[in-house]
């Protein structure tokens, strides 16, 4: 396996996927878009395999977001529907590999089936400790930042209790590390309301290879590109280049 051979300087703790262009593959091989979706879904474990074997503690898939709701019917269900047999088919593997399933979004309003699934996998693998697998469902990062004024609003929050830290703590991935890796796949150049408030700082890696393709390889590729790139923070070359000599971590 490639990956047993590889090492990477630094890795994502946080990788977040917008797996994009299930619908594209599947229209260029003559095939319905519910097939692009299928082929997805192996990508997508493909995925969460390699990270787990590479070490990468928290991974977001983003799933469906609120504004998905605009599509067919049909597919919107086709969609729910392959989440739950992902789930019912995947989730012993999942935590056998130690792999805790965590949802952002709003599962209140997705269909009964679907949510009642999606609870049982997240409490099933709560134990997990090797990875944290967040998946974007029914998530709207605008909606998220939201929800956090507002809970902190009903919380009787004055204007200095709302910090950074006070929403970061409640947002869906409150005690997770913002994401450092973005990667989005099928050439568009866009976050489509992704993770708004943890991308601060986060890298970005576009490839024009649509979802169903990205293998192990298109992943290596994007973490080479990730362990190469010089992260600042805002500060300047040669303060980080000294906080490293004096030990510190910049
Ligand atoms: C990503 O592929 C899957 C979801 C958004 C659910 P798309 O379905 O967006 O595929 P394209 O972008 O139409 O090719
Ligand atoms: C973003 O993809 C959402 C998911 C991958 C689930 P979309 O295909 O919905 O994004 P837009 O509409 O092209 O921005
Ligand atoms: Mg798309």
């Amino acid at each position: 396996m490639r990956s047993m051979t590889l090492k990477f300087d630094t890795l994502p703790r946080h990788l977040a996927v917008i797996m994009d262009g299930n619908g594209r593959w599947a229209k260029a091989q003559g095939m319905p878009r519910s097939e692009g979706h299928k082929a997805g879904t192996a990508s997508a474990k493909r995925l969460v395999t390699e990270c787990r074997k590479l070490g990468i503690r928290h991974v977001t898939l983003y799933t469906f977001s609120r504004e998905n709701w605009a599509r067919p019917k049909k597919e919107i269900s086709f969609l729910f529907d392959l989440l739950v047999r992902f789930m019912n088919r995947e989730m012993a593997s999942l935590i056998e590999q130690g792999i805790r399933l965590n949802i952002l979004g709003d599962l209140s309003e997705l269909p009964l089936v679907t949510r009642q699934a999606v609870k049982r996998a997240v409490s099933q693998s709560k134990d997990g400790t090797e990875m944290t697998l967040n998946l974007a469902l029914n998530y709207s990062g605008r909606d998220e930042i939201l929800r956090a004024c507002r809970q902190l609003a009903a919380e009787g929050a004055r204007p200095e209790d709302i910090t950074e830290d006070a929403i970061a703590e409640r947002l869906y991935t409150a005690g997770q590390p913002d994401p450092d890796l973005i990667i989005r796949t099928s050439g568009e150049l866009r976050l489509s309301n992704f993770l708004l408030w943890q991308a601060a700082y986060a890298e970005f890696y576009f490839t024009p290879t649509h979802w169903p393709d990205f293998d192990e390889a298109h992943l290596h590729d994007a973490l080479a590109a990730f362990a190469g790139r010089g992260r600042r923070f805002g500060c300047t070359d040669e303060q980080l280049s000294s906080a490293q000599t004096s030990g510190h971590n910049a």
